[in-house]
């Protein structure tokens, strides 16, 4: 994999997109990706496949609302922000070419989640489309925080290429988890709205991702064997992905004045910077 960092000097924003090339080679992955688990590798196919449109919207949602920002600092962040966002949309791109040739059915996700934020953009305001990026961001960082935090995830996720993607990917989540909501505060957004674009997002996310999980599973043979198709549910539902933490983290944005940094990550992303990059912010072979 190659990478080069576009860090801003003297940015007030520690955030910067790093450009970074990872490989899948042909036949070197088993289908089931997600450490041989069936569901786990059709869930983590199906959030990939949601990435590149999803992250389109989130873009435009805060460009949307650039000219309203005084405040220099955060138009550093935005523009962090974006470019991040912009390099996940490119590498999940390139991921879920490969996830359709290994089975998976990305490019019929991706032409439909096209024309739901497309819907969305034609008949919500501006401003909800902004609270909805808002409340999706709070899902991102959060299962981020979960892979980055946890052993058993971080061993779910595999050995692959796809493994290093979703952990950078993850980190970046976490870095930039408050940025959409700092613009929507800034700009006059409501606690109402702010906690009516989770509702949104509770309302069309999760049933997007069983659903498309569930019919990302019917094109798999794999998954017509009863037995491995019950363990495989069962094992995800025990992951840290669905325990009784992540539940109130999940919750906790309809608190009164939430703010995502109430979840502190400054350790966390010390921690994985080391891990995942050298002292020039370049990914680690
Ligand atoms: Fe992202
Ligand atoms: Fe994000």
């Amino acid at each position: 994999m190659t990478v080069s960092s576009t860090e801003q000097p003297g940015s007030p924003s520690p955030l910067k997109a790093r450009r970074i090339r990872f490989s899948y080679p042909d036949g070197a992955q088993r289908q089931h990706f997600a450490d041989g688990q069936l569901v786990a590798s059709h869930m983590f196919a199906v959030l990939s496949g949601l990435f590149p449109e999803g992250e389109d919207f989130f873009i435009r949602s805060v460009r949307a609302h650039r000219g309203e920002i005084t405040d220099p600092a955060m138009m550093q962040a935005v523009k962090g922000f974006i470019a991040q966002e912009a390099t996940h949309r490119q590498q999940h791109k390139i991921l879920n070419e490969r996830l359709q040739e290994m089975g998976y059915p990305t490019a019929r996700l991706d032409r439909h989640l096209k024309h739901l934020f497309g819907l969305w953009e034609k008949v919500l305001p501006e401003k909800m489309c902004l609270a909805a990026t808002a409340a999706a961001e709070h899902y991102t960082g959060m299962l981020a925080e979960i892979v980055l935090n946890s052993d058993e995830m971080q061993d779910m996720l595999g050995d692959s290429d796809i493994r290093s993607l979703l952990l950078w990917h993850a980190f970046e989540e976490c870095e930039h988890k408050a940025v959409a909501f700092d613009v929507f505060r800034a700009i006059g957004g409501t606690e109402r709205m702010r906690k009516a674009g989770m509702v949104l997002i509770q309302a069309t996310f999760l049933p997007e991702v069983i659903i498309q999980t569930a019919r990302s599973l019917a094109f798999d043979r794999a998954a017509y064997n009863p037995v491995r198709l019950v363990r495989s549910v069962r094992a995800l539902r025990r992951s840290p992905l669905f325990d009784r933490a992540a539940m109130y983290r999940y919750g906790s944005y309809y608190r009164n004045d939430f703010h995502p940094d109430d979840w502190d990550t400054t350790d966390l992303l010390a921690e994985w910077s080391k891990k995942l990059f050298d002292a020039d912010g370049a990914q680690r072979a």
